[in-house]
């Protein structure tokens, strides 16, 4: 579906910034402007701006920014067309009717229709485990450590003694059989007909980043063998694409996630403080899974069980994470099993301690690697230190390979030399690079002084308008020396011409979110100036750092027989001196 720019105009003019984000983030006003604590890094004191001159955000911290459909889109993680969708309703807006095909359209409200099926049964469950059927179920989880607000906020359940109290209850309330069917509730047998797929079990619902139920765990309340029943894949549940917990470590506002294999380990990290754990829905780590995470992290300490399999599981999940861009690091549990036996033994504070030990994913695979080495045996020792080296040599920069050789240097007593041969060795023979995780959130790299001057200007000519005939007969938007810049500056002097300078707008000219995020820096520089007469020379210092940088562009594309070329630029460059003379009056 194509919306049109000026419906899109009008969504996002009928959504005043301060008031969307006030939905998000405690504001608090600032001169002109409001701020508050930046909901996409973690930090103490507020550093995340919001301008309704502008109509922007932007974070002086980590420089996230953009008008408000950037600020759903990142927060909400939302695509576009459900960004706006969610700002139309918000401001009574309606926006035409899809025309898609008759086979999306049935699939769009089947999948309404389960998730509405789902909400219906665990509300269902949640009333049952209140009820006198329930107390065995919630005196297990009493049992297990859970408080009331515990169990209260992941919407724990129970599915009741017999088998058909749930479908008996949907069918009640006009669910249909095969409505029943999709939403993965019930199982069909020859000698039963329809029966629940949940009995007698304590309820896990599963959502989604935006708290929409779209499964089930249920876990018997002993030892009875399965452990855990869980829902099986329907339209909207994909094992693969959810992780269980995300809704609520989504917003936790924690520098890394913690993830972990199961339930219990989940909520009890929570309970503890730990509100960034997710759990991969019994299944193995997947891509899809690393993309989700990288989303909202770029590092995961992994919490897997410390038994064989949770080894095993971690040294499959470390490699998709470096795909993903995600740094990884690597918990130690013993002498517990899991992180809930953990906690529930040694306390949060021990917790945190391992989180703060928390290995190096490298560190951790050469570990694993030694295990199937003797190495008493100088040869099998020699082949250890061999493959040790074939995997550092996997580090596409010399300075990381370094890095390790040292690391394994100082944890084997092995000769630096003798490690980084073997590592010349293999690098010679060709190994394969891996791909290294690029930082989302450290800072960018140093920019250049002429991108800063060309922002600074930009910034100012939004603050004072009367700037802009001194600036725009100097410089034009051909002059700034980056693509990007180029379109906002042609964009903004259109705006300043016509007298109404509108930069959200401009945010809207771009789809995406990491240019729209660029626009907000661009139009949120600041400098350290004391007073007027200091930002008029700051101004002018500005002016003539991007005039020069212009001029010598031009010059270097110069044909040597552009005779006209050769005249402007000798003009531009008595331009420059000229600034000299030139006074400005803010
Ligand atoms: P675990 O066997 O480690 O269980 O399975 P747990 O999480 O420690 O559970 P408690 O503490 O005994 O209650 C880890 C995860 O694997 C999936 C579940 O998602 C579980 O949380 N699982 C396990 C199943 O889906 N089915 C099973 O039968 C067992
Ligand atoms: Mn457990």
């Amino acid at each position: 579906m194509i919306y049109s720019d000026e419906l899109i105009e009008e969504v996002r003019l009928r959504n005043d910034i301060v008031d969307v984000i006030s939905g998000y983030v405690k504001l608090q006003r600032k001169g002109s402007s409001y701020f508050g604590l930046c909901p996409f890094h973690n930090e103490k004191s507020p550093s995340f701006s919001v301008s309704p001159q502008k109509q922007m955000y932007y974070c002086f911290g980590c420089g996230a920014g953009g008008n408000v459909f950037t600020f759903i889109r990142e927060y909400e993680n939302y695509s576009f067309p459900e960004a706006l969708k969610l700002l139309a309703d918000r401001a009574g807006i309606a926006l035409p009717q899809e025309d898609e095909s008759e086979e999306n359209r049935k699939r769009r409200d089947l999948r309404t229709a389960v998730l509405d099926v789902n909400k219906k049964a665990a509300k269902f469950y949640y009333y049952l485990l209140r009820t006198e059927q329930g107390a065995r179920a919630m005196a297990y989880l009493k049992d297990r450590g859970l408080t009331d607000e515990t169990i209260r906020s992941f919407g724990l359940g129970y599915a009741g003694q017999y088998s058909n109290l749930l479908s008996r209850y949907l069918k009640q309330q006009g669910i249909s059989d095969s409505l029943l069917k999709e939403s993965g509730l019930v199982q069909i047998s020859e000698k039963q007909g329809m029966y629940d797929k949940f009995w007698n079990r304590v309820i896990f619902p599963i959502m989604d980043a935006n708290s929409r139920v779209i499964g089930f765990g249920g876990r018997v309340m002993g030892d009875a063998k399965p452990k855990y029943l869980n829902s099986p894949e329907t339209i909207i549940f994909d094992k693969g694409r959810n992780l269980y917990g995300l809704h609520a470590a989504r917003s936790s506002r924690k520098k890394n996630m913690l993830v972990c294999e199961g339930y219990m380990d989940v909520i009890s990290m929570h309970q503890a403080g730990f509100t960034n754990a997710v759990a991969s829905l019994g299944t193995a780590l997947t891509s899809q899974h690393a993309a989700l995470l990288k989303r909202y992290t770029d590092e995961v300490i992994l919490t897997y069980d410390s038994d064989e399999a949770g080894v095993r599981a971690a040294l499959r999940a470390i490699p998709l994470m470096r795909e993903a861009g995600i740094t990884t690091r690597v918990l130690r549990m013993e002498p517990y099993k899991d992180p809930d036996e953990f906690i529930k033994a040694l306390g949060k504070e021990a917790f945190q301690e391992r989180i703060d030990q928390a290995q190096n994913s490298f560190m951790f695979e050469i570990e694993v690697l030694e295990r199937s080495y003797n190495m008493k045996d100088p040869t099998d020792k020699t082949r250890f230190f061999r493959e040790t080296a074939r995997k550092i040599a996997e580090f596409e920069q010399e300075i990381e390979r370094e890095n390790y050789i040292e690391a394994v240097v100082e944890k084997y007593q092995t000769s630096f030399e003798g490690m980084r041969k073997l590592v010349m060795g293999w690098l010679l023979q060709g190994v394969p690079a891996r791909k290294q995780p690029e930082q989302r959130s450290v800072p960018p790299k140093k920019e250049d002084g002429i991108r800063r001057s060309e922002r600074l200007l930009l910034t100012w000519l939004l603050e004072y308008p009367k700037l802009y005939p001194v600036i725009s007969s100097r410089i034009a938007p051909e002059d700034f020396s980056d693509e990007l810049y180029r379109e906002v500056a042609g964009m903004l002097y259109r705006q300043m011409e016509s007298g109404k300078p509108d930069t959200a707008w401009i945010v809207n000219q771009f789809e995406d979110p990491e240019q729209q995020k660029a626009i907000a820096g661009i139009f949120n520089t600041e400098i350290r100036v004391e007073s007027p007469r200091e930002t008029e020379k700051a101004v002018l210092e500005s002016m003539r750092k991007v005039m020069e940088s212009a001029v010598e562009e031009r010059s270097r594309r110069l044909d040597p027989s552009d005779i006209a070329g050769l005249q402007k630029l000798i003009a531009a460059k008595r331009e420059i001196q000229e600034l000299n003379r030139l006074h400005i009056s803010l």
